[in-house]
């Protein structure tokens, strides 16, 4: 299977990244300690797909998953939308910053592809 290498050194805090994988859009976002604390002190049990950030990621500064909006399909945007994270301007929905549905009509939170970090060359391997 192909797998897609992404130097984390070249991505600055607070900023996101879009690689290819398979054909389809890759997120990439190296999250603030603000934007670490927003994601884990919501209620997630409260989400319309309740999981909480620490099942969402390996390290909390790495947010990876799938730009695929659970609805239609569309690709959401970045830095976008109520809840700080990414909208999706098809029909309107808008996910948080650990990628969790929280308004609009998509059932269900991005999805998270699987990856891994190489610790020896700081690359992330999808
Ligand atoms: Fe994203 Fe419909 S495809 S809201």
């Amino acid at each position: 299977l192909a797998k897609v290498e992404v130097d984390l050194t070249s991505i600055p805090e607070g900023k996101n990244v879009i690689i290819k994988w398979r054909g389809k859009p890759v997120f990439i976002r190296h999250r603030t300690p603000d934007e670490i604390q927003e994601a884990r002190t919501i209620d997630w049990k409260t989400l319309r797909d309740p999981q909480p950030d620490e099942a969402r990621v390996k390290k909390p500064e790495w947010l990876v998953m799938l730009g695929v909006c659970t609805h239609l399909g569309c690709v959401p945007i970045g830095e976008a939308g109520d809840f700080g994270g990414w909208f999706c301007p098809c029909h309107g929905s808008h996910y948080d910053i650990s990628g969790r549905i929280r308004k609009g009509p998509a059932p269900l939170n991005l999805d998270v592809p699987q990856y891994e970090f190489n610790e020896v060359d700081g690359k992330l391997v999808v």
